[in-house]
């Protein structure tokens, strides 16, 4: 009696056989040929090719044929899997290629198309600066107020210690509004942002800190430096114990916060009816940091090669402003300062000429992007 053969078991061999490799081969490339995108490919590549595939599962059967059926069975089983992964190939670059020449076709741009004409704004650069000058105060404690443009010429001269004749109210400098009758209306378009201080101080309790961004109006002709609208970052502080040193202070502060740390400031002697004593306020060319300053080889277009760059005026509160705006002048002291909006857009940006920016030209705001 012999004993049972184990190493031959022709049910689970059958996927060996000859017809049935070449079915399970045919059925492969088949579903290859017909497999219409790179999804449906997957899934054939999948069911055909995978670990789970006829194809693979009949090449786990080979170990268990005799020794001498398992190199036949291997090369068949072989041969069969190649051409199906050659086809899956082939199948998966033809239609790689069908999808792209596709995707150029259905994604194709005509240039020649009219654009939307609607074009999306930019907030002009003046608007953006002054927001950002006035938030640097607002970051250290200031609040921001208003004043309006067509001003009583008592804000924008009496209160602030302007003598009746002094030159700043002449034609030259002031545009003044007519009454509906012809005359005189007691109003003018601001010269400056100073009458907020005195609105500032007689709308509020002390102590006041304020800042106020505003348009303002002299009778200047448009030219690269100056313009008739321009606009001002007016400061004001009055508080107990008020000294020079604090305004030095929150202007050094301001440097900083607009055109970087490091940079020194310079007060020079000046007059504004207005302060005492009043400074004009420089500060350090952030360009040439002084360098071109007698060094005709390296002229700083930035600063002249001045070294200092002016950007506005200053001063301790005249005790007279105080007193017309209700404050006790031996109590509180208080200073202003007025910084060029202009100036500092044109310092922080490059902006050369003054043109640029009342045009109005869409091509200079954009520029400058969206900011908000
Ligand atoms: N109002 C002054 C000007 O327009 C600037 C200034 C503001 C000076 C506040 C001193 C204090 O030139």
């Amino acid at each position: 009696m012999s004993a049972p053969n184990n190493s031959f078991d022709p049910v689970e061999v059958t996927a060996l056989h000859p017809d049935e490799v070449a079915r399970m081969r045919e059925e492969a490339l088949a579903a290859i040929a017909a497999a219409g995108d790179l999804a449906r490919l997957k899934e054939v590549r999948l069911a055909h090719a995978g670990d789970r595939s006829p194809l693979a599962l009949a090449n786990r059967e080979i170990g268990a044929l005799p020794p001498a059926a398992r190199s036949e069975a291997g090369k068949r089983v072989g041969g069969a899997r190649r051409d199906v992964s050659e086809a899956l190939k082939r199948r998966q670059a033809e239609l790689e290629e069908e999808r792209d020449a596709r995707v150029l076709v259905e994604e194709a741009v005509d240039v020649t198309l009219p654009w939307d004409r609607r074009h999306r704004g930019a907030r002009h650069p003046l608007t953006t600066v002054a927001e950002r000058m006035a938030d640097i105060f607002v970051g250290m404690g200031f609040e921001v107020a208003e004043g309006p443009e067509v001003e009583a010429e008592w804000f924008n001269f009496d209160a602030l210690n302007f003598l009746p004749d002094h030159p700043a109210r002449t034609m030259q400098d002031t545009f003044f509004v007519e009454s509906a009758a012809g005359g005189d209306s007691g109003l003018v378009l601001r010269t400056h942002t100073s009458p907020v201080q005195v609105r500032a101080l007689l709308g509020r309790e002390l102590p006041v800190y304020v800042v106020a961004p505003g348009r303002t109006f002299r009778t200047d002709e448009l030219d690269a430096t100056h313009s008739p609208v321009f606009h001002q970052l007016e400061g004001m502080v009055v508080d107990e114990g008020i000294t020079m040193a604090h305004l030095r202070g929150a202007i050094d502060a301001f440097v900083s916060g607009m055109f970087g740390s490091g940079l020194r400031t310079r007060f020079r002697p000046s007059y504004f009816p207005f302060t005492e004593p009043s400074a004009e306020v420089d500060m350090e060319c952030f360009v040439c940091r002084g360098a071109s300053v007698g060094d005709p080889d390296a002229p700083c277009r930035t600063c002249g090669s001045e070294g200092w760059i002016e950007i506005g005026g200053c001063g301790v509160m005249n005790p007279r402003v105080l007193v017309a705006a209700g404050v006790d002048p031996e109590r509180y002291s208080g200073w202003a300062f007025g910084l060029g909006v202009e100036r500092t857009l044109m310092f922080a940006h490059g902006v050369r000429d003054m043109h640029d920016m009342v045009e109005g030209d869409v091509r200079f705001t954009s520029a400058f992007g969206m900011e908000i």
